[in-house]
C-alpha cells in the first residue's frame, strides 16, 4: 500500500469534501447511539465501515468527517483507518477480489488461483482492470482454511477454488452475475470431502 507519512491516501484522487447520504447519515446515528455518553469514539470503525460501502474506499475527507462527527483528533482515525488491511485508502473496482496466500491455502495450490486471477484479469497485485471492474490483492488468512484455497470477494467468500472454478466466478462476475457463494466443489460447507466419519449410524 502506498502512502505518504502524514495524511493517509494519494493526493491525486482524494475528494475535497465527504458527506453521508441521507440514508447512511441516520445509520451513523444509530450507530453513535449504541454507545454510551463520552464513548462515541468507540464507533470509528462502523463509522468508517459505513463510509466505504458508500464510496467503495475511504478518502481523507471521509476520515475527516468521522472525526468530527465522533469530536475526535483527525489523526487518531488516520490511525485506525491506516492500521486495519480492510480499509481501502485508494479507490478500488466494482469487485475487489482478495486471494489469501497464507500458509494453509498455499498447501492446497493459493498459486494457481493467483495465477488464474492474473491471467483471466490481466492484473497484478495492487491493480485495477481498465474498465473498473476488478482490483485483485493478496491478503493474509481470512479465517476460511478448512476451505483453502479460497477468496473473498467484496463481502462474499468463495471456497475450495481451483483454477478453473476460480476463473468461473470471474467469469460470471463480469456478465453481471451473482456467482453462488462458499465451496464451489461440490461440499456443503466444511465436511470431509469423503463423507462423514462420525455419527453415521449402525447397529
Ligand atoms: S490460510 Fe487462507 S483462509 Fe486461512
Amino acid at each position: 500500500m502506498s502512502q505518504s507519512r502524514g495524511r493517509p491516501g494519494a493526493p491525486e484522487h482524494q475528494p475535497d469534501t465527504f458527506t453521508f447520504t441521507k440514508a447512511n447519515l441516520e445509520e451513523a446515528e444509530r450507530i453513535m447511539a449504541r454507545y454510551p455518553q463520552g464513548r462515541t469514539a468507540s464507533a470509528v470503525l462502523p463509522l468508517l465501515d459505513l463510509a466505504q460501502r458508500q464510496a467503495g474506499w475511504v478518502p481523507v475527507a471521509a476520515m475527516d468527517m468521522v472525526a468530527d462527527m465522533l469530536a475526535m483528533p483527525p489523526i487518531r482515525v488516520y490511525e485506525v483507518a491506516t492500521f486495519y488491511t480492510m480499509f481501502n485508502l485508494e479507490p478500488v473496482g466494482r469487485y475487489l477480489v482478495q486471494v489469501c496466500t497464507t500458509t494453509p491455502c498455499m498447501l492446497r495450490d493459493s498459486d494457481s488461483i493467483v495465477e488464474a486471477c492474473r491471467n483471466r484479469l490481466g492484473i497484478d497485485f495492487d491493480e485495477t482492470t481498465p474498465d473498473g471492474l476488478f482490483t485483485l490483492k493478496e491478503v493474509e488468512c481470512l479465517g476460511a482454511c478448512v476451505n483453502a484455497p479460497m477468496v473473498q470477494i467484496n463481502d462474499a467468500y468463495y471456497e475450495d477454488l481451483d483454477a478453473g472454478s476460480m476463473v468461473a466466478v470471474l467469469d460470471a462476475l463480469a456478465r453481471g452475475e451473482t456467482p453462488q457463494t462458499g465451496p464451489q466443489g461440490g461440499r456443503h460447507a466444511s465436511e470431509p470431502q469423503s463423507g462423514p466419519r462420525t455419527l453415521v449410524g449402525g447397529d
